[in-house]
């Protein structure tokens, strides 16, 4: 049986190489991973007074949050952190207080840019607040992704193979991660 990753995109731009990443981390993740990207640009900014009566797709997306198995993020870098989309809906899964929906989801990040240091510090500054949610995240293989621009073909496909590979190793580490958290 396949564990279940939800993917979460920290850029929402339409041509944006992290999406690409993403897709391309789908086709390469081992048959025991089904990864699927969940959507956060249609999230409001996270408001307290939201929890009174909180939108559909708050519930949406907290429930998609808890039914998987384990959680990856690929994100950008704004300003040598994590951009405020990606921030808002680890927010938005963190709460109301006492309903986590992140709590014990094992963890990957892989950060992604077109400049040339692979996102160093959004990668970080993510691991800051997963560790906050109770997300154990993986240590080793780390995934500083780098001019991401000279990695793809125009119709998005991954064209590096030395990129290529090392992502597949960078899944089955995953893998292997998420299986120490299983419950037996
Ligand atoms: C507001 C803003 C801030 C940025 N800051 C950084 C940064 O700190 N480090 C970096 O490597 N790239 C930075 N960039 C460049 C992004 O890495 C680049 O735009 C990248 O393509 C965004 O990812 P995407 O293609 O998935 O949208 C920044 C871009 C924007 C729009």
């Amino acid at each position: 049986m396949y564990k279940n990753v939800a993917v979460f995109v920290g850029s929402l731009r339409r041509d944006s190489w992290n999406r690409k990443l993403a897709k391309a981390l789908i086709v390469l993740a081992p048959e025991s991973l089904k990864l699927e990207i969940v959507e956060i640009g249609n999230l409001p900014f996270y408001n307290q007074d939201l929890e009174e009566n909180p939108p559909k797709e708050v519930n949406e997306f907290r429930q998609r949050v808890k039914s998987a198995d384990a959680v990856l993020f690929v994100t950008p870098e704004y300003n040598r952190s994590v951009p405020a989309v990606l921030k808002n809906a680890i927010d938005m899964g963190s709460r109301p207080y006492g309903q986590n929906t992140w709590n014990g989801k094992p963890g990957a990040v892989i950060s992604c840019t077109t400049g040339a240091l692979g996102a160093f510090g959004a990668n970080h500054h993510l691991r800051q607040s997963l560790v906050f949610v109770n997300v154990p995240t993986m240590g080793q293989p780390e995934a500083y992704i780098g001019n991401a621009a000279s990695l793809f073909d125009d119709k998005g496909n991954l064209i590096n193979d030395s990129t290529r590979d090392y992502l597949k190793k960078f899944l089955q580490a995953f893998e292997q991660w998420i299986e120490r958290f299983v419950v037996k």
